[in-house]
């Protein structure tokens, strides 16, 4: 188990006050000036040291992330920083407790790292729902403001840098990076096709790098106490310590922060209480927010809970939000109302993900009555098939995969309730009519 002096987030239950004070006794902003005397290029070095890959989602590394950025501007463009406070992702609730507990790491994180890319200023795009977090996070920018750790020479670091909050209106589209700048930028929230990236011509067309709350506020603490400190935990390629979000059938659902890497077993009996109604209860997990495939219960007891332990296993590590499901789950339905929020989240733009995501939906809300002929679940298999990798953004691969782990998974209790509605009977249903 994480020892607590390991530990990056230690207001995450909130005992003690968010504020700057109580923060400064946490360590944060302690010499941040000095951190940032190190130079850019030896942040960003450090960060790449550390095995630090992006929490938002799809582990991507973080430092060879911001070395994208252009060092120089050769026609007067600005760099911006985009933190992803968006936080919409069902079973995701990591960047949440940060914020409402531990804003300054997130504001120190933002400062250092929009200096490592030459960043003019940081926005931070928080979640529209997330209304007492928002006022804690204008509250805590507005104190960082009022002490000159942010602003003009912020922190006495002789750089000048600037964060803004912007609240959003409940979009889950507008997590996705691109869809984000067209939001921040005041137009509708859809992704934007790439090429151009992000670091070419992101935000008002300016190099930008969109980061993750989480990736954002480890930042102060690795350089702290360095990368090979937050190599040392996690497997090979995986490192550093995580904030998992234990969800549903669990004794004690919380958010803790443990090494990367720990075996599923471990994480749930340790923080979560266990499995309600013991192990042998369990019946499967979505082990990173609902765009990942779940996970049956055998393969997952011991699997290392990081981005390669689980890729292996045909899933991801996603946000590390794990969804446990006990035998009493309707495992179609679940993953059939899993369809819906994509459905009902799309934007639109293009025809695989708009019309697709509602195929899916109806399909699955038949196959959770049976009442489908049994060659329709290859045919919904091959329909995810012809969204996933079809579309401007990842929500259609996001529409597609939780499908697919239900079918690669259970498909005998997808065919044993047709085969109930049809009285017992198997056989496709244009067969049955001859
Ligand atoms: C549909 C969709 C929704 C997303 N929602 C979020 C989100 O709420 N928060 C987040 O950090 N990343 C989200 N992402 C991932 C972002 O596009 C982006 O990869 C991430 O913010 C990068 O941060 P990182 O490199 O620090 O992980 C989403 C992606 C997609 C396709
Ligand atoms: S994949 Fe879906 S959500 Fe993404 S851009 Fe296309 S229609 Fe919009």
């Amino acid at each position: 188990m994480l020892a607590d002096k390991d530990r990056i987030f230690t207001n995450v239950y909130g005992f003690q006050p968010w504020n700057l004070d109580a923060a400064l006794k946490r360590g944060d902003w302690d010499d941040t000036k000095g951190l940032m005397a190190r130079g850019q290029d030896a942040i960003i070095e450090e960060i790449k040291a550390s095995g630090l890959r992006g929490r938002g989602g799809a582990g991507f590394p973080t430092g060879m992330k911001w070395s994208f950025m252009p060092k120089e501007s050769k026609d007067g463009r600005p760099n911006f920083l985009v933190i992803n406070a968006d936080e919409s992702e069902p079973g995701s609730c990591k960047d949440r407790e940060i914020i409402r507990h531990d804003p300054h790491k997130l504001i120190e994180g933002a400062l250092i790292a929009g200096f490592a890319m030459r960043a003019r200023a940081a926005y931070i795009y928080i979640r529209g729902e997330f209304i007492r977090e928002a006022e804690t996070l204008f509250a805590a920018v507005a104190e960082a403001y009022d002490k000159g750790l942010l602003g003009k020479n912020a922190a006495k670091s002789g750089y000048d840098f600037d964060v803004f909050v912007h609240r959003g209106a409940g979009a889950y589209i507008c997590g996705e990076e691109t869809a984000m700048l067209e939001s921040l930028e005041g137009k509708k929230g859809q992704p934007r096709l790439k090429p151009p990236f992000p670091a070419g011509a992101g935000l008002y067309g300016c190099p930008t790098t969109v980061n993750n709350v989480e990736s954002i506020a480890v930042v102060p603490t690795i350089l702290r106490r360095g990368a090979a400190w937050f190599k040392g935990f996690g497997n090979e390629g995986n490192a550093g310590t995580k904030l998992f979000q234990l969800s549903g059938h669990v004794n004690t659902p919380c958010v803790v922060e443990e090494s990367m890497s720990i075996p599923f077993r471990e994480l749930i009996e340790k923080h979560g209480g266990g499995i309600r109604g013991g192990w042998d209860n369990l019946l499967a997990v979505i082990p990173g927010g609902s765009s990942v495939p779940l996970v049956p219960a055998a393969q997952i007891m011991d699997a290392p809970m990081d981005f390669d332990g689980l890729k292996a296993l045909g899933s991801g590590l996603g946000t590390a939000a794990v969804i446990v499901m006990d035998k009493s789950t309707d495992i179609v339905r679940a993953i059939s109302r899993i369809s819906y929020f994509y459905k009902h989240e799309s934007c639109g733009q293009c025809t695989p993900c708009r019309e697709g995501t509602g195929w899916m939906w109806r399909v699955m809300e038949r196959l959770r009555e049976g009442d489908a002929d049994i060659s329709e679940i290859d045919m919904l298999h091959e329909v995810t098939k012809q969204v996933e990798g079809h579309t401007i953004c990842a929500l259609g691969d996001a529409a597609a995969w939780p499908i697919q782990g239900l079918i690669r998974h259970f498909r005998p209790e997808i065919e044993r309730r047709i085969a109930e509605k049809n009285g017992g009977y198997l056989a496709p249903m244009m067969e049955a009519a001859e």
